[in-house]
């Protein structure tokens, strides 16, 4: 058989690699028990109310679900304080990327973000035959740097992508450095402001984003029901944006794009606010617990608003990361994000951190030697 040519952009792509399941882990090392890490995850779960409403959906699933999503869209609109029009949601925010690059990026036109960030904006550019480039974050406490991503806008930029909470960093982009670079942007550029992490942000200069939305900037700010609200596995996230930029969004979504379930589980999630604060504390014990214990047996997290840390273990993170697997935690590796001594870990309940934190300290002795 001859195979079919594939697009030539696509020949660069490098598949998404998820964490890995509990379930393979076990299977493969015949552990139990075993604690993941690797996700970014909520170690709570979801809401039990969103639970018990999503269980009622499941006698109307012969129904499809509803493609405007009115009810959840009105729930969030008055939440926000912004208008129906100004929301749209996606199978996960992982697709609301895809639309965006769909929508504004023609071939060979250019996006830009920061190094290391969150992978799938580069797969989304690519899928468009557009190009992406990377400004670097600095120093160690991997800093958004304004010049640098000043400087590297050109006639071609199109998309500008900030991840903030960053994925991999859990560093921010702060008030003033933001509206500086709203300010000094040429027209034509969309900032997509990726705020997967916003709910677990403490840091008092971090801008919500809305303020940008409603004074008509260029901006989308991406949010989603799979991290603090603990529903990833049914896959939804939502855009803020300008109707117009809506409206372009919604020339190539497909029309059923979110599921039923989804739809009213996160709808319950919203009006969990019990759950939603202790998800938020849990993060924020956590983030002292990790950093104490890391800090014990000599390791430096880089600074976090997020769920998670990045953290230079000095050696090979994959020897590291297998280690930690046979003991049955699973975290991740730094050399997909372009750091091969790194690994990221998010925190999980007090119990999974001890754990983590008690197998890291024995695997670096092993592999350290000493
Ligand atoms: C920065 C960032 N954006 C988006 C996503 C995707 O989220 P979703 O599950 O809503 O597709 C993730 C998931 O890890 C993420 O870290």
């Amino acid at each position: 058989m001859t195979k079919p040519l594939i697009r030539n952009c696509l020949t660069a792509i490098k598949p998404y690699v998820p964490g890995k399941p509990v379930e393979e882990v076990e299977r493969e090392l015949g552990l139990r028990d075993v604690i993941k890490l690797a996700s970014n995850e909520n170690p709570l779960g979801p809401s039990p109310l969103a639970v018990e409403t999503l269980k009622k959906q499941l006698a109307c699933l012969h129904y499809y679900p509803d493609g405007n999503c009115y009810y959840l869209k009105q729930e969030l609109a008055e939440r926000l304080k912004v208008g129906p029009e100004n929301l749209i949601f996606g199978n996960g925010s992982d697709e609301l990327l895809s639309l965006i690059t769909l929508a504004y990026l023609n071939p060979g036109e250019e996006a830009l973000a920061v190094q290391p960030t969150f992978s799938e904006y580069e797969f989304a550019v690519r899928l468009m035959e557009g190009t992406m480039r990377y400004v670097p974050l600095s120093g160690r406490d991997f800093d958004f740097d304004l010049e640098g991503l000043v400087g590297e806008v050109n006639e071609k930029t199109r998309l500008l992508f900030i991840c903030s909470p960053n994925n991999p960093t859990g560093s921010i982009m702060r008030r003033r450095q933001l509206e500086a670079l709203l300010d000094r942007l040429p027209p034509g550029v969309l900032v997509v402001l990726d705020q997967a992490y916003y709910e677990y942000v403490t840091d008092p200069d971090y801008p919500s984003g809305l303020e940008y939305v409603q004074e008509g900037r260029p901006v989308i700010l991406l949010r989603t029901f799979s991290k603090i609200y603990g529903l990833a596995g049914l896959r939804i996230g939502y855009g803020i944006a300008s109707r117009e930029i809506v409206q372009d969004l919604n020339r190539v979504r497909e029309p059923f794009n979110v599921n039923s379930v989804a739809q009213v589980a996160a709808r319950a999630a919203l009006g969990d606010q019990g759950h939603l604060e202790r998800s938020r504390a849990l993060v924020e014990k956590g983030r002292k617990q990790l950093q104490e214990g890391l800090a014990r047996i000599g390791l430096r997290p880089v600074p976090s608003q997020a769920n998670f840390y990045f953290i230079d273990v000095g050696i090979d993170s994959r020897a590291v990361f297998q280690a930690m697997l046979r003991r049955g935690v699973i975290i991740r590796t730094g050399d997909i994000f372009g750091y091969p001594t790194y690994i990221r870990v998010n925190f999980g309940t007090e119990e999974q951190n001890r754990r983590f934190l008690a197998a890291l300290e024995e695997v670096l002795k092993e592999l350290k030697g000493n």
